[in-house]
């Protein structure tokens, strides 16, 4: 029998996951859930999070900037409909935080009363930027990290990583379902089967897949990854966000410069201190980031300079420390001060806009599964994510898809015991180097050929690669027993399959995809999504009458 039978069963403890955790666990405390983390429960991109997250708090803002600006971002391909329902709940996402006592910055008026400070990113209109000083996501993961410890009905399951996920096409029965996952307890080296009437896909984005990120390891795609090999689509995986302005420094491993410091003023110079965002963009310095990533791109090719800089030492010392007190810190224990100079950086990739086809309930294509967060594509970043919408969507579509699975778990069946995980054909690996190889040669030619600027060719040579690694990991996951390292890549080469088959049929540049080859947009054609389906999907719906009810997208 197993130990690990659930009513919920939430893979991820980000923003995306603890949401939809406590706020299922509140509503229905009669039910039992579990919820696994890669490593320990705080670790994940949330944690990381610096500028903050948008909402409109009122004139001169409005819904409709809001919506406009996501819209123009997105360059044609947002969901419109998806990104008026995430707009319109933003207010009462926050307030579910203020609520949950996550402590935003707040400011004085002239006129001596408080209200929350609002910051400025590319792409909006308007300030509308609630943050914590610039650590907003540390803010965000501790406060739900505490209430979720406190929650008795959940079962927290931390350095366990999903291995697969469980389904009744997996085990040969009839239909298409989800039943669980199998995960491996990283301490003990043991995998057990969880089962479980719904399960939650929050597991962040794919990041990792590039040699430079401004993601912690956790972000390998082993949600995308995972459905994919269960039967859901995929979507728009050619759409990776290369954030423009990253620490440039060996030992910083990418650290975060956030875009609120352009917001505040901050300027983009060359390395002899010549500005050249106007050549770029009108906008300049606050342009939406694909813009920005690929001028930075361009100017460093075209100087042959492996960093710009970005500049705010001209505002006051005091507004500095006041705004930024964490990147502050962490630029001077890097030998930066960035009230009296100039702070070296390069683009990293950041966020994966594509993923996991959802429906605004957060349903996959696959019943009893959901997929919420970085992991999913619910149609609101269309071909590039504005700057701080991807935690309101982690917040929207949580709620959502707490309020779907409470609403319909009764209907969910309750799973028998699965088969326990075999391993009575593989043994302990001995060449745990080539797992180590085939990581380092993925992510470097995926930085070469499929990084900000494409072309057919390049993307031609990372297929060839990638078919090759794919065949080598799995032969190699085939004979060996799971490791945390051999799971990530198997989701890694994976995922990057998936982004390289989106990049090649894509025959225009849109949004944050740029081919040399095809340099323009398509406007002979309306925007389209770019849609993978897997051999053994389910067919169209099957979610949706799963529960007996359909819901939009
Ligand atoms: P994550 O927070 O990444 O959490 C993923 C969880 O899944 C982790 O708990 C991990 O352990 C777990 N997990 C993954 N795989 C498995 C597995 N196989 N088994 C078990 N558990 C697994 N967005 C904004 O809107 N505003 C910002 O200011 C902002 N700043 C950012 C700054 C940085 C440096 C970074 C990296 C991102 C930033 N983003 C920002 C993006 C945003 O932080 C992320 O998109 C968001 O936090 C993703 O949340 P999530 O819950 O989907 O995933
Ligand atoms: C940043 O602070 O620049 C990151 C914001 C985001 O990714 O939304």
């Amino acid at each position: 029998m197993s130990a690990y039978r659930y009513d919920v069963l939430i893979i991820g403890s980000g923003a995306a996951g603890l949401t939809t955790a406590l706020r299922l666990a509140r509503a229905r405390p009669e039910l039992r859930l579990a919820v696994l983390s890669k490593g320990p429960l705080s670790e994940g991109s949330t944690l990381y999070a610096q500028g903050g997250i948008s909402a409109v708090m009122g004139p001169p803002d409005s819904l409709e900037a809001h919506i406009e600006d996501t819209l123009r971002a997105g360059a044609g391909l947002c969901d419109e409909e998806t990104v008026r329902f995430t707009v319109t709940h933003a207010r009462e996402a926050i307030q579910w935080l203020i609520d949950q006592g996550v402590p935003f910055s707040r400011q004085r008026g002239e006129d001596g009363t408080e209200a929350f400070h609002l910051t400025r990113e590319g792409g909006h209109s308007h300030r509308r930027v609630l943050h914590a000083a610039d650590a907003t996501g540390r803010a965000l993961e501790h406060t739900l990290e505490a209430q979720i410890r406190a929650q008795e009905n959940v079962d927290l399951f931390e350095r366990h990583i999903a291995v697969d996920l469980i389904t009744t096409r997996k085990l040969g029965q009839e239909g298409h379902r989800c039943l669980g996952a199998y995960v491996l307890d990283r301490e003990h080296r043991r995998v057990e089967a969880f089962s479980a009437r719904a399960t939650v896909l929050a597991t962040g984005g794919a990041s990792k897949v590039y040699l430079y990120t401004s993601n912690p390891d956790t972000s390998t795609g082993d949600g995308i990854a995972m459905a994919w090999r269960a039967g859901c689509r995929v979507a728009n995986m050619e759409f990776i966000q290369f954030h423009p302005t990253c620490l440039y420094h060996p030992a910083a491993k990418s650290f975060l410069i956030s875009e609120a410091v352009r917001g505040e003023g901050g300027r983009l110079l060359l390395p002899d201190g010549t500005p050249f965002m106007h050549r770029f963009d009108p906008r300049e310095e606050l342009a939406p980031r694909d813009i920005v990533a690929r001028a930075i791109d361009h100017e460093m090719k075209r100087l042959g300079v492996d960093h710009v800089l970005l500049d705010i030492s001209h505002k006051p010392a005091t507004f500095i420390r006041s705004h930024f007190p964490n990147i502050h810190r962490r630029c001077l224990e890097f030998g930066y001060d960035m009230t009296r100079e100039p702070l070296p950086v390069v683009p990293a990739a950041h966020y994966t806009c594509g993923g996991v086809i959802t429906d605004r309930c957060a349903r996959s294509d696959l019943p009893g599964l959901y997929a919420v967060g970085e992991t999913a594509h619910t149609g609101l970043h269309g071909a590039n994510r504005m700057a701080s919408n991807s935690l309101l969507e982690c917040l929207v579509f949580a709620g959502a898809c707490a309020e779907d699975i409470q609403k319909h778990i009764e209907a969910f069946p309750v799973p028998g015991d699965p088969p326990p995980w075999d391993e009575s054909r593989v043994t302990d690996s001995d060449e745990e180097i080539v797992v180590a190889h085939n990581w380092d040669e993925l992510r470097r030619f995926m930085w070469d050929y499929v990084g900000i600027v494409r072309s057919d060719k390049r993307l031609q040579r990372a297929l060839r690669r990638v078919e090759l690694l794919k065949r080598e990991i799995e032969e190699y996951y085939g004979h060996f027993r799971v490791t945390n390292d051999l799971l990530e890549l198997r989701n890694l080469v994976t995922v990057a399959e998936l982004i390289i088959r989106c990049a090649m049929s894509r025959k225009e540049s849109r949004g944050l995809h740029y081919s040399l080859d095809h340099p323009r947009a398509d406007e002979c054609h309306p925007p389209r999504d770019t849609v993978l389906t897997p051999p053994d999907a389910p067919p169209a719906g099957a979610a949706a009458r799963a529960v007996g009810a359909d819901c939009p997208r």
